[in-house]
């Protein structure tokens, strides 16, 4: 990644002077709502920022041009050295939380990208959380703003161009716990970056070789054992779902697995899946065409996984951790399997095809079987698994599917300290006569009604007696749209929550 993160600390009483010496293109100070020049928690902080200049922050604050609401910002113009602009940003009138603190610092990385100043510092002057959640805030929420995805374009002219944000400066009082906080986010930052670049890539580039290569890389940096599988070995095993999906594209399907093993010998881990298609035409059961480009986006549950070991090698978590992708292209072909075949999981059970296009699950549920050889404390999948979550849920909640009760509530907080919320979906056995065969023990879909539901009760059927939770991303790791402060494209989602299951699991 071509950022590159600094803290700067001092004690609490000299971050206003240590802020106004700074030699910075642009200082992002983070406000709370209704924001005055007279605020005691601030006071120490605005008098010397608005000598900066010249009395213009004053002035906005006065005529309340600025008033700290959400994602508000006003740009004030300094002087040619030492901070060259101060950018206000609101993060409104929610206490500060890492949320927040991310939300708003991406509001500025995205502003200083605008602007082309290729360096940006960030302060919260009134910053009172005593654990440093802000710090880390500052640090995703920054890299997140910055983050672009330039490799297949061409750069304007010189004269055109703007600097992309490469320096990310954040200020903090000093302490090992700003210290920590500002690495955490550092280490998160650099695994959603590693997630965000597989989603945005079209599938010709990211292929069933690039979770290889990643994965190898990942193994390399942080001495993870790594286990590479292709066409042959996934046959010596058996997984006859997985490869039914494979069967259409001449790519090599790939499993990947990463074992980090930084808890005690002995220790079960926590095994992280996730569905890895490189690609989705839907196969024989073609998707329609508008839109199918965004089909790319379906390997995000296994770029989340590798994202996540990323920041679990580069936080050193004293859990032990295996990550599985399973990745492979869902293409039509005259190899391709059709509806109505009947193909064999690696644990025996046949599975009827009905729609070619319900993949992910086939993939999965070979992947649910070889993780039991790892003898999981508890697994969880990610996967862009079904269209009907998207419709339930919508892009702000992940779905979130249990039978084990504490597990998924475990996952659950854990999505809502990430800040990426998930939601419990019902696993109830009454939806399972939806997905009974004629002539198989189980077909691959049951039907338009509680879609998200029967692909669920699908998994479980694959899951043998370890703790088990399914996060069904599909509505959240991508977004079609501009969010403001996060662009359109991949969203990092579920690499937070990949991360803080293992980081709770730590702190026990
Ligand atoms: N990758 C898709 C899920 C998807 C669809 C994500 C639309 C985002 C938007 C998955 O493989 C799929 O095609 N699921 C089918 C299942 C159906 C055939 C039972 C779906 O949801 O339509
Ligand atoms: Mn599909
Ligand atoms: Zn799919």
């Amino acid at each position: 990644m071509s950022l590159s993160f600094q803290l700067r600390h001092a004690a609490p009483a000299s971050l206003a002077s240590l802020a106004t010496s700074l030699d910075t293109p642009l200082l992002a100070v983070i406000l709370p709502q209704d924001v005055s020049l007279d605020d005691v928690a601030l006071s120490g902080a605005l008098g010397p920022l608005d000598a900066l200049v010249h009395g213009a922050l004053g002035r906005s604050l006065t005529r309340r041009d600025f008033r700290g609401g959400r994602d508000e910002t006003l740009l004030l113009v300094g002087g040619e050295a030492g901070v060259q602009r101060i950018l206000l940003v609101g993060r409104g009138s929610a206490p500060l939380s890492r949320t927040a603190a991310r939300r708003a610092a991406a509001i500025a990385a995205r502003q200083a990208t605008k602007l082309g100043t290729g360096a940006l510092a960030l302060w919260i002057p009134d910053d009172t959380t005593t654990d440093g959640a802000a710090i880390e805030g500052l640090v995703i929420g920054a890299a997140a703003g910055s983050w672009s995805y330039p490799d297949l374009q061409t750069p304007p002219p010189e004269k055109d161009r703007r600097a992309r944000v490469s320096a990310i400066t954040v200020l903090a009082a000093e302490g090992a716990i700003s210290q920590q906080a500002f690495d955490a986010g550092v280490a998160i930052a650099e695994g959603q970056a590693i997630a965000k670049r597989l989603g945005q890539m079209p599938g010709n580039v990211c292929t069933p070789d690039t979770f290889a290569e990643v994965g190898r890389e990942i193994a390399e940096r942080h001495g993870m054992q790594l286990t590479v599988w292709g066409r042959q070995q996934l046959a010596e095993a058996n997984m006859g779902s997985f490869l039914s999906v494979a069967q259409g594209t001449s790519q090599d399907p790939k499993l990947v697995a990463l074992e980090y093993r930084g808890g005690p010998a002995g220790q079960q881990p926590v095994v992280l899946i996730g569905k890895g298609l490189c690609f989705d035409t839907g196969g024989i059961s073609i998707k329609p065409a508008p839109e199918m480009e965004w089909m790319k986006f379906d390997m995000s549950g296994a770029g989340g996984v590798m994202g996540a070991m990323e920041t679990i090698g580069r936080l050193k978590l004293p859990v032990n951790v295996v990550g599985i992708v399973g990745s492979t292209t869902n293409m039509p072909s005259g190899e391709a399997v059709k509806p109505g075949d009947v193909v064999r999981a690696s644990n025996g059970k046949t599975i009827e095809i009905i729609n070619t296009d319900a993949e992910g699950r086939l993939v999965l549920a070979d992947l649910l079987v070889f993780a039991k050889r790892f003898d999981p404390a508890i697994a969880i999948d990610a996967a862009t698994l079904t269209g009907a979550i998207v419709i339930g849920l919508g892009h702000n909640a992940v779905g979130v599917f249990g039978g084990d009760q504490s597990a998924t509530d475990e996952v659950l907080a854990a999505g809502q300290a990430a800040g990426e919320p998930g939601w419990p979906m019902p696993l109830w056995d009454e939806y399972k006569e939806q997905i009974k065969s004629d002539v198989a023990d189980l077909k691959n879909t049951g039907g338009r009604a509680a879609g998200s539901i029967t692909a669920a009760l699908f998994l479980q059927e694959f899951v043998d007696g370890y703790p088990w939770v399914h996060l069904d991303v599909a509505g959240t790791a991508y977004s079609q749209t501009d969010l403001g402060w996060i662009p359109k494209g991949p969203t990092g989602t579920p690499v937070g929550t990949f991360v803080e299951i293992v980081r709770a699991r730590a702190r026990r």
